[in-house]
């Protein structure tokens, strides 16, 4: 059967091992007679199915016996609201707007108390991360908050702000996993899982646990929510979404054969190369993220022209790369390369980005035109890293 590269934002794709396993398991989980569909959570396969998903991911980022790992539903948006709830103690919090995610997790948490906005690049069209010396963390914050790999727009933290004493509470759904990380220098990361791990329906949050360990900041957080509950609870306090923690389970084993998260880094970097050289020699393609904030994960371009783009999706598309129209609130194009993605993926939508290009050498010049820039990047600083290419996504945004 022919699978098609697909570069979809999330759900994504699987490791082809993992979904073959899935398949194989699917109606006798080891030899229980039953699917893992159908198997109670308080069993004692399932109670092992958990437990190896917690420990694998433990193993894999590090992550200290002074943080829970919770398996929670509501997928990342409903942290936006456990968050504050949670954390929230003295009303007070601090947010790094650098996109769409950032913003709706700053919205929730008006709701909650006063969220401060720390810093933003909204002014820029979110095409970096805000510069961490161009603002200070009021020390008296209950946690700053920071998406640190921002799916629509295609950019990453890659310094952490520099926050003191302030705990860091961080989105990382969109690069988790994707390299290794120092989970001591978070209060709290979390996870929606349906991009890097597995099937939607399931976040990881980890969390630090003397920030939990009074319980809610807000009263009236539902038992759900509750991040000490569902620790006591070993996130079992309702039916957990099974399936899913089953299948991410398998994505961290698997992740774990590959090599762990420098094997993972490795594979990312690889991929991103690749796509990062091709936009940043091409005259008609033109990356949206500044050079510094670029994502391992999100590559985000357009033409320019709206016409065009739709022209080199639907192109994409019948040559079975799937996923590359970018989110409807950008317009233009997004690869996600995340860890499941095979660098063939980026080849071919490399190659094919060169033919197309090629294909157009009139509307090559005439984006060149439009976005004043000289095409080709001289190395080493590239022509996104100035003015040209954000005049070119400025005008692209109408
Ligand atoms: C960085 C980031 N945060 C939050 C979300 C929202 O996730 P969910 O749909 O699981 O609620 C997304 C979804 O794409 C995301 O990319």
């Amino acid at each position: 059967m022919a699978r098609v590269y697909n570069f979809g934002a999330g759900p994504a794709t699987m490791p082809v091992p993992v979904l073959e396993r899935i398949q194989s398991e699917l109606l006798d989980y080891h030899g229980q007679g039953l699917s893992i569909l159908e198997m109670s959570h308080r069993t004692p396969a399932f109670t092992r199915v958990i437990q190896d998903a917690e420990a694998c991911l433990r193993r894999l980022m590090g992550i200290p016996d002074t943080y829970a790992v919770l398996f929670l539903q509501g997928g990342a948006t409903l942290q936006f609201a456990g968050i504050p709830m949670n954390l929230m103690r003295t009303g007070r919090a601090g947010y790094l707007r650098s996109g769409l995610f950032s913003t709706l997790a700053w919205q929730e948490a008006q709701k909650h108390g006063e969220a401060l906005v720390v810093a933003s690049s909204e002014g820029t069209g979110y095409d970096r991360v805000p510069d961490p010396a161009s603002y200070e963390v009021p020390q008296d914050l209950d946690y700053l908050y920071i998406c640190e790999n921002n799916t629509i727009y295609g950019t990453k933290f890659w310094e952490l702000p520099r926050a003191g004493a302030v705990p860091l509470v961080s989105d990382v759904s969109s690069c988790f996993l994707s390299e290794p990380v120092d989970v001591s220098r978070y209060g709290l990361i979390y996870a929606g899982v349906q991009k890097n791990a597995g099937p939607a329906g399931l976040s990881c949050v980890i969390v630090r646990r003397d920030l939990m360990a009074n319980g809610p900041a807000k009263p009236y957080c539902p038992g759900y929510l509750d991040y000490r509950l569902q620790d006591q609870k070993d996130s079992m306090m309702n039916t957990p979404n099974t399936f899913a923690i089953y299948a991410c389970g398998l994505v961290f084993q698997w992740i774990e054969d590959q090599g762990g998260l420098e094997a993972m880094r490795a594979r990312n970097r690889a991929k991103a190369e690749l796509m990062y050289a091709a936009l940043d020699r091409s005259r008609l393609f033109c990356p949206h993220a500044q050079r510094a904030s670029r994502s391992l994960m999100n590559a985000t371009f357009r033409t320019g022209s709206k016409e065009l783009d739709e022209e080199f999706i639907a192109g994409a598309e019948a040559r079975g790369m799937i996923g590359v129209r970018a989110h409807r609130s950008t317009g233009g194009m997004r690869a996600s390369m995340y860890n499941a993605l095979p660098i063939e993926a980026v080849q071919a939508l490399v190659a094919y980005m060169e033919e197309f290009e090629a294909a157009h050498p009139a509307e090559a010049e005439a984006a060149v035109e439009r976005a004043g820039h000289e095409g080709p990047a001289p190395a080493p600083t590239g022509k996104c890293a100035g003015r040209s290419c954000a005049t070119r996504s400025d005008a692209a945004r109408g």
